[in-house]
This record gives C-alpha cells, sequence and structure tokens, in this order.
C-alpha cells in the first residue's frame, strides 16, 4: 500500500468540503476496484481526476450518484459524507441521490426528445407539472449552460439536430435544471473537437459559481487548466490530492511525478 499524502491543514482552513471520501473501497464482484481512498471534494470548486486508463475514475466518480447500485455484485464499502450523511448507505435511496449529483458522461447523450424536454425531464421525475415554473426552470438552465442563444426559437426541435458540442452543452443543462449541489463529468469533451472543448470548459469554470464540480480526465493540460485541485489516481488507490498548481509543479509521489511527465500512463 502506498501512503496517502495528508493535507497540510493550514492551507486548506478557509475551505469547506462539500463532500468527503473516507476509506471508500469498490468492488465489482471480486475485483477490488478502489482500495482506501480518502480525499475531500471542496464546495463551489473545480476538483479533477487524473491517471492512467483503467486506474479506477470512473468506478470513483459513479460511486458519487450511486450509478453502480444498477448492477447486482458491485459493493461500496466505507463513506462518501456529504451534509454529515453517508450518501453510500443503503437506506439513502438512490433516486434523490441522482437529484443532488447530477451527472455528465463522456459521450453526449441526449434522450430522443425535443431539446425543451430533454431538459425539463428531471423536473417532470420529480414531480414538477405547473407549465410556467417548467418553461422558467428549463429557460434558467439552458442559460446557466451558455445555449439558450442558440436554441431559442427551436425548442421543440430533436435535440439529435445539435451538433456534438451543443449538445453536450444540454446534457449540462439537463443536469442543472434541478439545482444539484455536485456535477460529475465524466471525460466531458474526449468525443469534442477544440473549439467545442473549449467553450466547455469556460462553461466548467463558469458553473464553479453554482455548484462543485467533478470531473475525470485523462487531459493533464485540461487538468491543469481549469481544476483547482487534482486527485492522483494509480491501479484503484488514491495516491495523492493537492491543489492543482502543487500537484504539477511539485508533486509528493513519484508515481505522481512519473505520470505527469509522460513515463507511466
Ligand atoms: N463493470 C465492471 N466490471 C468489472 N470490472 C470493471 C468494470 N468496470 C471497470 N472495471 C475495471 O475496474 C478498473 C477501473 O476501471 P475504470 O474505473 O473504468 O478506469 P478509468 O476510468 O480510470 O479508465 C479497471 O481494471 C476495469 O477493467
Ligand atoms: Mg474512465
Amino acid at each position: 500500500m502506498v501512503e496517502h499524502t495528508t493535507n497540510q491543514e493550514s492551507d486548506f482552513t478557509d475551505l469547506q468540503a462539500k463532500a468527503k471520501v473516507n476509506n471508500l473501497n469498490f468492488y465489482y464482484g471480486s475485483f477490488h476496484a478502489l482500495k482506501q481512498n480518502n480525499f475531500p471534494v471542496y464546495a463551489n470548486k473545480v476538483t479533477a481526476l487524473i491517471g492512467p486508463s483503467g486506474c479506477g475514475k470512473t468506478t470513483l466518480l459513479r460511486c458519487f450518484n450511486r450509478m453502480h447500485d444498477l448492477y447486482s455484485g458491485n459493493r461500496y464499502e466505507g463513506e462518501i459524507v456529504i451534509d454529515s450523511v453517508n450518501i453510500l448507505e443503503r437506506k439513502v435511496d438512490p433516486i434523490e441521490v441522482r437529484m443532488r449529483i447530477g451527472m455528465v458522461f463522456q459521450k453526449p447523450n441526449p434522450f430522443p426528445k425535443s431539446i425543451y424536454e430533454n431538459v425539463a425531464y428531471g423536473l417532470r421525475v420529480r414531480g414538477d407539472k405547473k407549465r410556467s415554473l417548467i418553461d422558467a426552470k428549463v429557460e434558467d438552465a439552458l442559460k446557466a449552460a451558455a445555449l439558450w442563444d442558440e436554441v431559442k426559437g427551436r425548442l421543440n426541435q430533436s435535440a439529435y439536430n445539435l451538433s456534438g458540442g451543443q449538445q453536450q452543452r444540454l446534457c449540462i443543462a439537463r443536469a442543472l435544471v434541478t439545482n444539484p449541489e455536485i456535477i460529475l463529468f465524466d471525460e466531458p469533451t474526449s468525443a469534442l473537437d477544440p473549439i467545442a472543448t473549449a467553450s466547455i470548459e469556460d462553461l466548467i469554470t463558469e458553473l464553479k459559481n453554482q455548484v462543485t464540480i467533478l470531473i475525470v480526465t485523462h487531459s493533464m493540460q485540461q487538468a491543469a487548466r481549469f481544476s483547482d485541485y487534482t486527485a492522483f489516481m494509480y491501479l484503484g488507490e488514491l495516491i495523492e490530492f493537492d491543489e492543482t498548481k502543487q500537484i504539477f509543479a511539485q508533486p509528493t509521489h513519484k508515481q505522481t511525478e512519473a505520470y505527469i511527465s509522460g513515463i507511466i500512463g
């Protein structure tokens, strides 16, 4: 086992942890995919998860909204504490967790519905019925996702008519509409061209004013460009967590250094 870096408390005292991962282990059947992970997710900051392919980034991200519950044989051990509640506990309703913790995937995955209905979806699931309220929330979410001006005249068209970058912003609007506390992004720009990527990166930087962000990226440049904190993972272990500038300038662990200098990964 690798020693974990402990944060110098003094550097982090004015920060509020929105979530705390405590001794988290995760198993796909008998495969031990996450090993004793510990780190905080600070409120209104962007935290990046980096590490070589297969190290467990997606597995860790999916614990945060209980995605693994959808398959039998998966097992969590340990805690993800949000507002003093361990959201991994069986008595916590995963549907409610997913209202509070939104997710945006690698490939844009709009539903085969209109632009409007894609965004309204989470409100309808929640039971909202008032048309004027849904209209207002859809508009707010599309504005927050920097898509409103491009779609306001064609809300009833199919979401599939949008470009890839627009579809990804639509998926962000869909995640935002229920006012989540945290949004999880799993390599959200890997299917996009550089211009669409830049617009998503700008958007994520904007969004941290209203929501806490946890993002998986395989691009170290991307992590360095816009994240505030970075967690480096290797073979299911969380090797090092620190301010992004610290991780990239002066990593403490030799595996982190090897990864960011391109020796592993
Ligand atoms: N559904 C699954 N069942 C069994 N093993 C899985 C499953 N999904 C991922 N894994 C394994 O868990 C490890 C971590 O995978 P993943 O979280 O997807 O890595 P990353 O996102 O960092 O590339 C890998 O060894 C992968 O093969
Ligand atoms: Mg992944």
